[in-house]
């Protein structure tokens, strides 16, 4: 949608993944603080994104959405200010039907403008708009009311489509919001991780500055994979320039430490936030070996190694320069990001590793010649 927001995908924190509903105003102020205190805001980490569950069960006898007494008892405007007070943005959730999908919030639904008006008058810069409990009409009706509503306000609010996929919002969505979700909800598990990206690999075509394809949050620091593994899903989400929203206890410095050297990789966070704003693709597939490819501004492009066995001997996975749209006789020069390290001279013709089950290699190719 052009209202001037997403320009690289947006990147931050949201509760649901590691808290659900048990989230209050203590918690999120903290994880501003924590946010700052690690380093991430610096990185690009910025929004600070309530879900569901922050809003009592019945609106007042005006109409208007409560912040829940017990939980947020000084307001949202006041969790806004803070978050503000420390340079970052705070997004909110709410849902195109008449419940939000936890069921203990009243959805917008018949309510848009009001709603988008509390929002604004709240300072929020963010929402997340979820499809629970609708009235069975299409997402295409109910969706862009709230657009509408949003845009009339005249405050930025970045728009999030939680549509889950259902009816291809990756082809309407580009008019409506800034990103739209394209799967339904992760796990915290390799195999729902690793089924996210490829059901939203297939719409890469359709993301571009403005408009995201979001195969859900982050996991990455929440227990459930291995290291290599969350280096996996964190380098998808990225070449897939799918939002960067934390899902960990950004609050618990230990957490943070735990994973900085992943969520915090600035190498890797740069090609997602490229200005360019393609979608990396899977462009060959052998059996559990892939690779994914695509253009990073500057002449350079991105390759992943890709080795989803789920167990077996260490594996050699082989992009040839053809796979990547580079021309066959070039010389290449390859940057291993994470690694750090740039191989001492130029490559020709591919760009080979050997690398245990559920892992991968990510390089970002120059050709010089
Ligand atoms: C849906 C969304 C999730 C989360 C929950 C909250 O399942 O897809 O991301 O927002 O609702 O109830």
């Amino acid at each position: 949608i052009a209202n001037g927001l997403g320009m690289t995908p947006p990147m931050g924190w949201n509760s649901w993944n590691h808290f659900h509903c048990d989230i209050n105003e203590k918690m999120i102020k903290a994880t501003a603080d924590g946010l700052v205190s690690s380093g991430l805001a610096k990185l690009g980490y910025v929004y600070v994104n309530i879900d569901d569950c922050w809003a009592e069960k019945t609106r007042d006898c005006k109409g208007n959405l409560r912040p829940k007494k017990s939980t947020f008892p000084s307001g949202i405007k006041a969790v806004a200010d803070y978050v503000h007070s420390k340079g970052l943005k705070l997004g909110i959730y709410s849902d195109a039907g008449y419940y939000t999908c936890s069921k203990t919030q009243p959805g917008s639904l018949g309510y848009e403008e009001q709603d988008a008006q509390t929002f604004a008058s709240w300072d929020i810069d963010y929402l997340k708009y979820d499809n629970c409990f609708n009235d069975g009409s299409r997402p295409t009706i109910r969706y862009p009311v709230m657009t509408r509503a949003l845009m009339k306000t005249g405050r930025p609010i970045y728009i999030s489509l939680c549509e889950w996929g259902d009816l291809h919002p990756a082809e309407w969505g580009f008019n409506v919001g800034n990103s739209w979700r394209t799967t339904n909800d992760i796990s915290d598990t390799w195999e729902s991780m690793i089924s996210k990206a490829d059901e939203n690999e297939v719409y890469a075509h359709l993301a571009r500055p403005g408009g995201w394809n979001d195969p859900d949050m982050l996991e990455v620091g929440n227990g459930g994979m291995t290291e290599n593994e969350y280096v996996v899903h964190f380098s998808l989400w990225a070449i897939s320039k799918s939002p960067l929203l934390l899902g960990f206890d950004v609050a618990n410095a230990t957490a943070t430490r735990a994973v900085a050297h992943i969520v915090g990789n600035e190498e890797v966070i740069r090609i997602n936030q490229d200005p360019l704003g393609v979608q990396a693709k899977k462009t060959r597939m052998m059996g559990s070996r892939e690779i994914w490819a695509g253009p990073i501004s500057g002449y350079r492009f991105v390759v992943m190694l890709l080795n989803r066995a789920d167990a077996g001997d260490d594996d050699t996975v082989t992009a040839y320069w053809d796979d990547v749209g580079i021309p066959a006789k070039s010389l290449v020069e390859v940057r291993d990001v994470w690694e750090h390290k740039t191989l001492g001279r130029a490559v020709a013709g591919n760009i080979s590793a050997t690398m245990p089950p559920r892992s991968c290699k990510l390089y970002i190719l120059k050709p010089v010649g």
